[in-house]
């Protein structure tokens, strides 16, 4: 497959030609001199020096990139016989060599090669040696070591039902999705339901299933997701929050296997793994009697903590994973790949901040930095950890409402912002889209999504 952007950097034309068919796009360099800006501009996948530029100038170029911590494969063309060099390339897994420079087939042998490390140490950054590849939880520290543990143990065994447990954030549906994945693989269904979120009687009727005509509006039988599911994985969110009576119907599902549809008689087999996800703690829920206490020995075999992210054993997981939603956030596709990291500060001010959303907080913290920045590094300034407090400054009458916490959002800061931009260019798009440091395409795109208007100018008086 070919690279997106090379960069050949020499006079003679032979190198160039050699290198195009493994690229999109080519660019050039006639000395070393000349690829700062280049970089700057083109930012390549990969540096082809040719046979001609003199290796010590190499080597230089090569300390340099390491002092401005730029992470580039690097492809040499010719003979290296300088030991300088010698010596950094068998340190530099990201570089390789072509003694023939006409040799298109170790030419290619060469970028595979390249490429492949490329994407291991990609990978290695963020997910454990033994995180399979199917599941993207990123995290090296000694807590979500832990919990992959045992969402392998649990995964591998016959373990009916399964408990995850942690605070709002930590990704338990992340979770739940891995053991499902290693318990069922990826051609099963995952069904997933919030019991927080539906009435006792659709929770009762999503899960299990109704009759025609079993309530008033049940004018056509319905499948349940405990039947839906298969032979997959049926996900529980916030199961402290499913009323009394139906944790004893779930209770029975679990024990018997068995189950009947709403109004119904026959009984149907559950083949589905039953994962249940809480942010509460259940033993607790047991002890003021909103929570059964057989329904929680049953559910708490082998349970899953994940850590919050504050917790001293999972501290080191977030700038991993701020790395990691910098590099593969898709909320700004213009900027990809320019945010290159976070400033020295920006990366203290995470580090100390006590994350109650925990992963998803610092997800959105993250986006939102990505929309406001205008560097190549994310700063202080534009890390809101406490957005509720963003439309605070400078507000006065007529400006917007601040967002109450309980249900703000990106969308909604998001929406805000694009909104503060707009009434700040006085509705001049291309001023609001510099201010916002986004496309006007994407300008108009973000008021069509927020259906934003306009104000009505006061009509001026006729004289
Ligand atoms: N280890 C991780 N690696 C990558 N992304 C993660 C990780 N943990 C959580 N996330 C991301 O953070 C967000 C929240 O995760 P998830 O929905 O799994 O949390 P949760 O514990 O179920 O939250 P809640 O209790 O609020 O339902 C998701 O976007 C998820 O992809
Ligand atoms: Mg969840």
């Amino acid at each position: 497959m070919a690279l997106e952007k090379i960069l050949v950097v020499g006079r003679q034309p032979k190198t160039q030609q050699v290198a195009r068919p493994f690229t999109k796009k080519l660019y050039a360099a006639d000395e070393v001199a000349d690829i700062w800006e280049l970089l700057k501009a083109a930012d390549p996948n990969l540096i082809v020096f040719d046979a001609d530029i003199p290796r010590p100038q190499i080597f230089d170029a090569l300390r340099t990139l390491q002092n401005k911590s730029m992470v580039l494969p690097i492809l040499i063309m010719g003979k290296i016989d300088d030991p300088d060099l010698c010596q950094y390339m068998q340190e530099y897994e990201m570089a390789d060599c072509v003694e023939n420079p006409e040799d298109s087939g170790a030419i290619g042998q060469a970028i595979d090669r390249i490429r492949k490390n490329d994407r291991d140490n990609a990978a290695n950054r963020f997910f454990m040696e033994d995180c399979p590849s199917s599941v993207s939880i990123v995290g090296k520290s000694r807590a979500m070591s832990q919990s992959l543990r045992l969402i392998r143990i649990v995964a591998q065994s016959a373990c009916n039902p399964v408990l995850i447990v942690g605070e709002t954030g930590t990704g338990k549906e992340l979770a739940a999705r891995a053991v499902h994945i290693l318990r069922c693989g990826s051609d099963q269904k995952f069904v997933a339901i919030n019991c927080a979120a539906l009435t006792a009687n659709l929770l009762e009727s999503e899960l299990f299933g109704h009759t025609k005509g079993s309530f008033t509006s049940a004018d056509r039988e319905k499948t349940g997701l405990l039947e839906l599911a298969g032979s997959g994985t049926v996900f529980l969110d916030e199961i402290s929050e499913m009323p009394l009576d139906l944790q004893a119907k779930l209770l029975r599902v679990l024990q018997e296997k068995k189950f009947r549809k709403v109004g119904g008689t026959e009984e149907i087999e559950c083949k589905a793994t039953i994962v249940a996800s809480s942010n509460r703690n259940l033993m607790q829920e047991v002890e003021i009697g909103r929570f059964r206490k057989d329904l929680y020995y049953r559910l708490c075999v082998c349970p899953i903590p994940l850590a919050p992210l504050r917790a001293e054993s999972r501290k080191e997981d977030i700038l991993l994973l701020a790395e990691y939603f910098i590099q593969t956030s898709n909320i700004c596709p213009e900027k990809r790949g320019r945010i290159k990291g976070l400033t020295a500060m920006a990366a203290e001010l995470l580090t100390r901040h006590h994350w109650p959303g925990n992963v998803r907080e610092l997800r959105n913290v993250i986006e939102r930095a990505i929309l406001l920045e205008a560097s190549e590094r994310i700063g202080t300034s534009n890390l809101l950890l406490n957005p509720a407090g963003m439309f605070d400054q400078e507000r006065s009458e007529g400006q917007p409402e601040r967002i109450p916490i309980k249900d703000f959002s990106l969308e909604k800061a998001e929406k805000e912002l694009v909104k503060r931009a707009l009434d700040e260019a006085g509705w001049q798009k291309s001023r609001a889209a510099s201010l916002l440091g986004i496309t006007r395409a994407t300008l108009y795109a973000k008021v069509k999504q927020y259906n934003l208007q306009e104000p009505i100018k006061n009509p001026q008086p006729v004289s």
